[in-house]
């Protein structure tokens, strides 16, 4: 989870001016906490925001920046394995904002092997 926190900084910094600032939110709801990251750059545009969760898509306009495309979809695993989401709005040059919802009380954890051995 601390991974996927970081690449949503980290993406937000990178693909906005390094004058501009960048919003974090938390908030507690009902059952759940919600975590956004509101950035005010280069936005994606609408043909590319349900790809970038793929491992490898990059949005067309990322001119320079460099990156694997990897980081959104290793967030995505992790939030998901926590039975959260993850979910993008944006504009093309206005910015974006990225928000994860968790469930105050995370999944069941599955049986593994740790719990086998005895
Ligand atoms: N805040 C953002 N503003 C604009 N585009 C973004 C933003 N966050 C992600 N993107 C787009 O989504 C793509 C996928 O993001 P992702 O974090 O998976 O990869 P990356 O940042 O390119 O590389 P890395 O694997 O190092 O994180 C980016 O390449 C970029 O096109
Ligand atoms: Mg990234």
């Amino acid at each position: 989870m601390r991974q996927a926190v970081s690449n949503l900084l980290t993406n937000a910094l990178k693909y906005s001016p390094p004058e501009q600032k960048v919003l974090v939110r938390l908030a507690k709801l009902d059952g759940h906490f919600a975590i956004s990251v509101q950035d005010f750059g280069i936005g994606i545009a609408p043909e590319d925001q349900h790809r970038l969760f793929e491992p490898f898509h990059r949005a067309r306009n990322v001119g320079e920046v460099s990156g694997t495309g990897l980081g959104l979809s290793i967030a995505r695993q992790a939030v998901e394995k926590h039975g959260g989401t993850i979910t993008v709005q944006s504009e093309i040059g206005v910015g974006s904002i990225f928000t994860m919802m968790l469930s105050e009380r995370p999944p069941e954890v599955e049986q593994d092997a740790q719990n086998t051995v005895d």
